[in-house]
C-alpha cells in the first residue's frame, strides 16, 4: 500500500516534466511562403504611394483627408500652405509621423515631393516655385527635435492668417 503511494506520488511529479516543452518550438518549421525574413521598407523599394499606404494613410487617411477625431490636420489642399511661411519647409520634415517614420532619407524626400503636387495632396495650396526636396537636405533636418510641437505649429498657422491664407486644416478653428 505504501509503495503504491509512492509510485503514485513519484507518478504525478513526473507527470508535468514529461509533458514540458519549450514555446516556441525550436524545431517549428515557417509557414509556407513565409521562410525568408521580413525585408524593412526602407529596402523593400516599394513606390512611393505604397510608402504613404504603409508607413501614414492610417492616420491621414489614403486621400491625405485627415481625421479631426484623431487631431490629425487635413492634407488635401492645404499641406503646401507651410511651405509660404518662415520655419515652414523643416517643420514638415521633423513633424514625428514624418522624422520618425522607417523611411530613408530619399524615400522621404521622394514622398514630400509626391505630396506636394498640383495634381496630388498637396493641390491648389502648393506655392508657386516649388523647391524640390532632397535626401541631403531631409537628412540635414530629420535628426533635429521639435521640442514643442503645438507651439511652433500653432506659429506656423498664424503666420499664415498674416497673409490672408484660409486655415483649412479640418483642426484649427476658423
Ligand atoms: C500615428 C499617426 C500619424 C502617422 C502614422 C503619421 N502622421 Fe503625420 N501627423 C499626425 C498628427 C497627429 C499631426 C499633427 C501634428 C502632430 O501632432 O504631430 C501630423 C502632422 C503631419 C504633417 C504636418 C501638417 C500639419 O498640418 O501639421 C505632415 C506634413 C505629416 N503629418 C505627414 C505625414 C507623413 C508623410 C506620414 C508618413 C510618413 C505621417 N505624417 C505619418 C499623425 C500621424
Amino acid at each position: 500500500m505504501r509503495s503504491l503511494l509512492i509510485v503514485g506520488l513519484v507518478c504525478a511529479m513526473a507527470a508535468p516534466l514529461a509533458m514540458a516543452r519549450a514555446i516556441p518550438n525550436p524545431n517549428q518549421k515557417h509557414a509556407p511562403g513565409n521562410e525568408s525574413p521580413q525585408t524593412p521598407i526602407a529596402q523593400a523599394h516599394y513606390s512611393t504611394a505604397v510608402n504613404y499606404q504603409l508607413q501614414c494613410a492610417g492616420c491621414h487617411l489614403g486621400d491625405g483627408e485627415g481625421s479631426a477625431a484623431n487631431d490629425t490636420p487635413r492634407m488635401k489642399g492645404f499641406v503646401g500652405n507651410f511651405l509660404k511661411v518662415d520655419g515652414g519647409r523643416q517643420f514638415l520634415v521633423r513633424v514625428p509621423g514624418m522624422s520618425q517614420s522607417a523611411l530613408s532619407n530619399a524615400q522621404l524626400a521622394e514622398l514630400i515631393n509626391w505630396i506636394m503636387r498640383e495634381d496630388g495632396m498637396a493641390g491648389k495650396s502648393m506655392p508657386a516655385n516649388y523647391q524640390p526636396y532632397t535626401e541631403q537636405e531631409v537628412a540635414a533636418i530629420r535628426h533635429e527635435a521639435m521640442l514643442n510641437l503645438p507651439s511652433t505649429r500653432a506659429g506656423l498657422i498664424s503666420q499664415m492668417r498674416a497673409q490672408g491664407i484660409v486655415i483649412d486644416d479640418g483642426i484649427s478653428k476658423p
